[in-house]
């Protein structure tokens, strides 16, 4: 391993989405040796695991920003598909269920590749896109898992066009009810560049972690994922980078995007 291949997350997170000199070729998403797609939370979540480390350290950052900002409901999702957003949303809700011990929800938001009912190995209905269609009260979607203090609402029926059914209307009435119970609740999206629902629900929210796959995605791509975001008025309030292709399998940091326009 190079040099810089140990430098700091905050340098690794600027060789991703800001400073010069780092290979722009593309890249293989995950690569298939360490990507296990079969395994749910229960056997992903290791109590004292790097993971489990480094999510807590982001918690801390988070729960800052929280504590300013009175800031409770917040978006997770990337520029491209695949760069970790559905697992990093699940072991930050867990993190945040366990640190802040607080009810905590996380919730499927992506209508076209749901993955939160996998992980958390329950059935996808009812759901999200069952209260869209008013066909069921969204607190009557709000299931158990076997973390304490936390609860998630799964994608629900599938759906032919996610877009129109994400208006900004009713996910706002939705939000607002799950506010009224829950102190914090983290949200999974689709990613930004390739269609236009995660900046649609990110306006209702109070702010987007941006979910970067170090070494993987272009600078240029996850420049214009923020950029797309910044233009809907979202508050980007972190970056989460996703250093799966590192030796630490399930290394995370966090930092805030200070790049400049
Ligand atoms: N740090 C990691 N180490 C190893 N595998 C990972 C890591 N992060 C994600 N994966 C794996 O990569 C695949 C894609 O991850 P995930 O579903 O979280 O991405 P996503 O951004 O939500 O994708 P999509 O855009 O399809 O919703 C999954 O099989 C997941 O288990
Ligand atoms: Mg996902």
């Amino acid at each position: 391993m190079s040099k810089s291949d140990r430098n700091s997350s905050r340098k690794t997170l600027h060789g991703v989405a800001g400073k010069p000199g780092r290979s722009e070729a593309p890249k293989e998403r995950i690569p298939d040796s360490i990507k296990d797609t079969s395994r749910n939370i229960y056997e992903t979540w290791e109590e004292d695991g790097s993971a489990a480390i480094e999510f807590r350290r982001a918690y801390a950052k988070l729960s800052y920003e929280m504590k300013q900002g009175n800031k409770h409901c917040f978006l997770m999702t990337s520029a491209m598909a695949g760069e970790g957003k559905s697992t990093a949303a699940a072991m930050m809700a867990v993190t945040i269920a366990k640190y802040r011990n607080t009810k905590t929800l996380l919730m499927d938001a992506d209508l076209r590749r749901p993955r939160v009912h996998e992980f958390f190995q329950m059935p996808a209905r009812k759901g999200l896109a069952d209260a869209l269609l008013g066909d069921v009260d969204i607190i009557d979607t709000i299931k158990d898992t076997q973390f304490e203090n936390l609860k998630v609402i799964t994608c629900g029926k599938r759906i032919a066009s996610p877009t129109s059914l994400l208006q900004a209307d009713r996910i706002a009435d939705i939000l607002s009810e799950l506010k009224f119970y829950f102190d914090t609740v983290i949200i999974d999206t689709t990613p930004v560049l390739p269609v236009s629902d995660a900046a649609q629900i990110a306006v209702e929210t109070d702010g987007v972690i941006y979910v970067v796959m170090a070494g993987v995605t272009q600078r240029e791509v996850v420049k214009r994922g923020y950029k797309i975001l910044k233009d809907s008025n979202v508050d980007i309030v972190g970056v989460l980078v996703n250093n799966a292709s590192e030796v630490l399998p399930y290394y995370y940091s966090y930092d805030y995007y200070d790049y400049k326009y």
